[in-house]
């Protein structure tokens, strides 16, 4: 359905999507995983013909996205990052006006609105206006928007990014179930557990480059005996990173924002506990719990990076 060839492109001296190569097979689930700025949004935006790339090549579903603009709208259905919405306009007459962008007229836009509201679950909410929403419903509706021409390809750019946990079931669960119809998905987050849930192959994107490909079994292969230690202590203080970074199995140490949790990549999770626990100790910073994770893809983009998913 799509392959992503050595992409580039630049904004002035800054490369910011440096040789990007990847393919998403039709009726698949592709999960694009990056933390901010890693070229999530900017690969998107070239996929969909509304940003010119420098150089390589995408082509969706056999098309080339420099010379068939036309097929390629109809073929993909975008979900923006930023809610693309007319506040003042109904969640009913937004939908027509998405619809009719996408060349729907008549009753079969009005139908298909219907439909859409009731997918996302917001029949009853379709006459009211969309500032009177909150903002899971608006990323609902923004959502059913890039679904009213019925796209095969549907590309969704951080869609659960700041709402409730009841909406972003939803959405997940909404995700799953246009898959489950045949429907190809492209899913963008810096969230994991998301693109575990819903993605089979999973892309990991930092620094303008894909770094990994394949199944999260594929990937979770490739880490080389790194293990992370979550170790909670009760007060922090610098010196205990200083002294962790000095021992031989630890790899990197990161602490969390409030300073009450420590993840210790280490070369091999079992054997360093008592040496991070006597760390600790001998700095008089008491540990109130120590576990290994077991190993998953923010253990890889770690290893990978020495960057957590959400730095
Ligand atoms: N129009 C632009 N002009 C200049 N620089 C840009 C532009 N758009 C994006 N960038 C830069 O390109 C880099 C990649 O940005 P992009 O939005 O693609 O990241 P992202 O992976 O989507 O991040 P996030 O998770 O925060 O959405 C960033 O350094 C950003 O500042
Ligand atoms: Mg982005």
């Amino acid at each position: 359905m799509l392959e992503v060839n050595h992409l580039r492109k630049s904004f002035g001296k800054t490369e910011v999507v440096k040789g990007v190569t990847f393919t998403v097979d039709k009726g698949e689930a592709f999960g694009l995983l990056g933390p901010n700025g890693a070229g999530k949004s900017t690969t998107i935006s070239m996929i969909c013909g509304l940003l010119p790339y420098d150089s390589g090549e995408i082509k969706v579903d056999g098309f080339s996205v420099k010379e068939h603009q036309m097929e390629i709208k109809r073929k993909i259905g975008v979900v923006p990052q930023d809610i693309a919405l007319y506040p003042t306009m109904s969640a009913h007459d937004n939908l027509i006006f998405w619809g009719k962008m996408y060349g729907l007229s008549g009753k079969q836009v009005v139908k298909k609105a219907n439909e859409v509201l009731e997918f996302v679950g917001l029949l009853d909410r379709g006459k009211d206006k969309i500032e009177t929403f909150s903002g899971g419903m608006k990323r609902r509706i923004n959502i059913g928007a890039a679904l009213m021409h019925q796209p095969e390809l549907l590309i969704m750019d951080e869609p659960t990014v700041g709402i409730d946990p009841q909406s972003r079931n939803h959405i997940l669960e909404t995700v799953k179930e246009l898959n489950k119809q045949g429907m190809t998905i492209i899913y963008t987050s810096h969230y994991m557990e998301e693109v575990e849930f819903l993605c089979k192959r999973i892309g990991i994107i930092d620094h303008g480059e894909v770094i990994a490909v394949g199944t999260k079994d594929d990937l979770v292969k490739r880490l080389s005996g790194g293990t992370v230690v979550k170790m909670e202590v009760n007060h922090f203080q610098n010196r205990l990173v200083e002294e962790l970074n000095t021992l031989p199995l630890v790899e990197k140490v990161m602490v969390n924002d409030d300073k009450t949790e420590l993840e210790i990549l280490v070369s091999s999770g079992h054997q360093a506990l008592g040496e991070l626990v006597s760390t600790a100790i001998k700095n008089f910073i008491e540990v109130s719990s120590i576990k290994v994770q077991e190993p998953n893809l923010e253990t890889l983009f770690l290893q990978l990076t020495g960057r957590s998913l959400r730095d």
